[in-house]
């Protein structure tokens, strides 16, 4: 049996413990004055435990009826673990002597069975956690284990079947810090129930069928997390007292109305999202309107909603915002316009509405960097409305209408428009927003890009390390600029290409593939290559290609290959087929693979969201022209 196999080690461990810190004791585990049997089969703890004990770890074996006898006749544990076991029975007055407790772990057990015994365990008079969470436990069960608990801080009592919260319930464990009650039924709190508990800070009802809190009272509370019950309102008491609430998790109820929220607050984290919030009205009549100050409010998340608007007064009130999350709404129209308005906000998350207009105006959101619009009906944006945000560095705007300036035209210098060629209605003008440097674009059906687009921004610091989209869709593509990226390879493509130029110049290119070059020979003209570690031997297909066909490589002198037999690298004008005898490879392999790589990267940018950050080099003066 394992009890007695453990004698001799543990006797051991208690003479010599200092010598050796940790020692590994089949079956129990000794570490210093904490003995570890998780998982053994176990129906109660070895005789033979050290004298002076400190943790014994009992989880996961068959304990069912908790006796002294169980556990050893010990007494001076300060950590009992218990979690998973079958224990449907414990002896009365068990942690009476046990004067160092402090930690005692009864979860996932059969306390169910225990309670209908309607004795109590004693008092636990020094134990500071509690963990009675998964054990069959309903309304009133937990009394036998809280009537006299009076050091008692953590209690959780997650995964059970209660449904109300007596208003007695904890009067015998008035030191309560941390109740947890997450994934119960909780459907009635009696009024009082935590009033008396002056020290509790946070409290987890989070996945229960509360369906409403209307006098909320509890000043020290600093947590509440009410996520995932049936929730229709949310009222604080009407008290000008100063509440201590600094997180309130609302998210995923059913509520109607903004909540009241108290009126001396000092909230940092509000999550009302996915609930039924028509509108940010407190009430449903006009004259209870939200005049609580959210002055310390960092966190607002009323995402997936069913907004349709959003008044900019209701932002007033929010001088420390940080994060503010509206998407999935019905939004149509979003402006803010008052000067200073929302001064700290990092992050505004838009995503998924309905927007057709978006208004910022001068000197509000100073301190913006990351703006989510993506999901949208854009078509038409006051052009310069990046650039009166200074420090916007990324930006979302996949799926919708949006047309791109070119740089020359914006709203202080007129489009010409006595020329034939048609200037498009609306545009959005990305030249000098000087601190973007990512933008996402896919799915706007963009025609065109001009030129000088991105003129003045930190987005020709193009660093794509890989392109996998299949550009060979795009039947129209002449001129790819995939210039300094990290490209190490380019992706297969199977259908021949209408690319006239090609720049692959500053990338990590090292072979190209026959195919990709057989797939862009007939239809490229021009091919910058130079700056990449191009492996000289394995490239012979594309020295071949530049010296026969009629491509024009404008940078041959910077077009050089890595040799194993030179210190330096070799210009690809100077390598001939010689110099890599033995080698084996196909000279025309290389070229290939080059040109289609280029052509992918290229549709990559425009298409597809999570290339967006790679664009084009606006140094290099070419143009990605994609006429679809
Ligand atoms: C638990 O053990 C104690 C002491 O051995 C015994 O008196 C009691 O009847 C047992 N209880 C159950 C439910 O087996
Ligand atoms: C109570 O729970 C908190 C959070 O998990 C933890 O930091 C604290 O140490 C616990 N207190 C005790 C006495 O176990
Ligand atoms: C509230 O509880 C839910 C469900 O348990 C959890 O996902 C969420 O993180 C909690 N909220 C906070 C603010 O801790
Ligand atoms: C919200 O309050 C405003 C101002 O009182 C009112 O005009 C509007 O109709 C209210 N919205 C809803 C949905 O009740
Ligand atoms: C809302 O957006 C914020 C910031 O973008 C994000 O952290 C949060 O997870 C989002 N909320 C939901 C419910 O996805
Ligand atoms: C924006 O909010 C939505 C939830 O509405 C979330 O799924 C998304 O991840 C958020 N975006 C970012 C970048 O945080
Ligand atoms: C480019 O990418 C490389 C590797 O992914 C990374 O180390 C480097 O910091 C990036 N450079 C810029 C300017 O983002």
């Amino acid at each position: 049996m394992a009890t007695f196999q453990l004698l001799f080690p543990l006797l051991l461990v208690s003479c010599g413990a200092s010598a050796s810190p940790a020692r590994q004791l089949p079956p129990c585990q000794v570490v210093q004055m904490d003995v570890l049997c998780s998982d053994l089969s176990l129906r109660s703890a070895p005789v033979n435990l050290p004298r002076g004990v400190q943790m014994l770890d009992l989880s996961r074996n068959q304990v069912q009826n908790l006796t002294r006898e169980t556990l050893a006749f010990h007494t001076d544990f300060r950590h009992l673990n218990l979690r998973s076991n079958k224990i449907h029975a414990i002896q009365p007055g068990l942690f009476k002597d046990m004067t160092d407790l402090k930690v005692l772990d009864l979860s996932k057990n059969r306390l169910n069975v225990f309670a209908l015994s309607k004795v109590g365990v004693g008092p636990l008079t020094t134990v500071e956690s509690l963990d009675l969470s998964s054990n069959g436990l309903y309304t009133g069960m937990s009394d036998y284990f809280l009537a006299d608990s009076p050091s008692l801080a953590n209690l959780s009592l997650n995964g059970n079947s209660i449904t109300k919260i007596a208003q007695n319930t904890f009067s015998g464990s008035l030191s309560l810090r941390r109740i947890s009650l997450h994934n119960n039924v909780i459907l009635e709190i009696e009024d009082g129930a935590f009033e008396c508990l002056h020290h509790l800070t946070e409290l987890d009802l989070s996945k229960n069928s509360i369906t409403c809190i209307t006098d909320f009272n509890l000043y020290n509370l600093k947590v509440l997390n009410l996520s995932k019950n049936s929730m229709e309102l949310f009222q604080s008491a009407c008290s000008t007292h100063l509440y201590n609430l600094l997180h309130l998790d609302l998210s995923e109820n059913k509520i109607l109305y903004f909540p009241s929220l108290p009126r001396a607050n000092v909230l940092e984290y509000l999550d009302i999202s996915r609930n039924h919030l028509q509108s940010v009205n407190v009430s449903g009549s006009p004259e209870k309107r939200n005049n609580v100050f959210l002055n310390h409010l960092k966190y607002l998340d009323i995402s997936y909603n069913q907004l349709q608007s959003v008044p900019e007064s209701f932002f007033c009130l929010m001088r420390s915002l940080k994060v503010l999350n509206v998407s999935n709404n019905c939004i149509a129209e979003f402006s803010l316009t008052v000067e200073g308005l929302l001064p700290t906000v990092k992050i505004i998350n838009l995503s998924y509405n309905s927007l057709r207009s978006l208004t910022f105006g001068e000197n509000t959101l100073q301190s913006l960097e990351k703006l989510f619009l993506q999901g949208n009906d854009l078509t038409t944006l006051d052009q310069q409305v990046f650039q009166r945000l200074p420090n916007i560095n990324y930006l979302q705007l996949q799926q919708n209408n949006l047309e791109i300036c070119d740089s020359q035209q914006n709203q202080y210098e007129p489009a010409p428009t006595d020329q034939n060629q048609e200037v498009p209605p609306g545009c959005v003008s990305f030249s000098s927003v000087r601190n973007l440097h990512f933008l996402y674009l896919s799915e706007n059906d963009l025609q065109h890009l001009p030129a000088n687009a991105f003129a003045d921004t930190p987005l020709k610091e193009n660093n794509m390390s890989s392109l996998n989209t299949d550009l060979s869709l795009l039947s129209s593509l002449k001129h790819v600029d995939l210039s300094t990226n990290q490209l190490t390879s380019l992706p297969e493509w199977n259908k021949e290409s209408s690319i006239e130029s090609l720049n692959l110049q500053n990338n990590n290119l090292v072979t190209l593939e026959y195919s990709t070059m057989l797939a862009l020979e007939h239809s490229l003209k021009t091919l910058y290559m130079g700056s990449n570690p191009l492996n000289c031997c394995s490239n012979l297909g594309f020295l071949h290609m530049v010296q026969r066909s009629a491509v024009v490589v404008p940078d041959i002198e910077i077009v050089t290959c890595v040799h194993k037999d030179f210190a330096e690298p070799v210009n690809i004008e100077k390598l001939t087929a010689g110099m890599c005898h033995g080698s084996g490879t196909s000279a025309y392999v290389v070229v290939g693979v080059l040109a289609l790589l280029v052509v992918m990267v290229a549709l990559g940018l425009l298409l597809d969201a999570h290339y967006g950050e790679i664009l084009l080099d606006e140094k290099s003066n070419n143009t990605l022209m994609m006429n679809l």
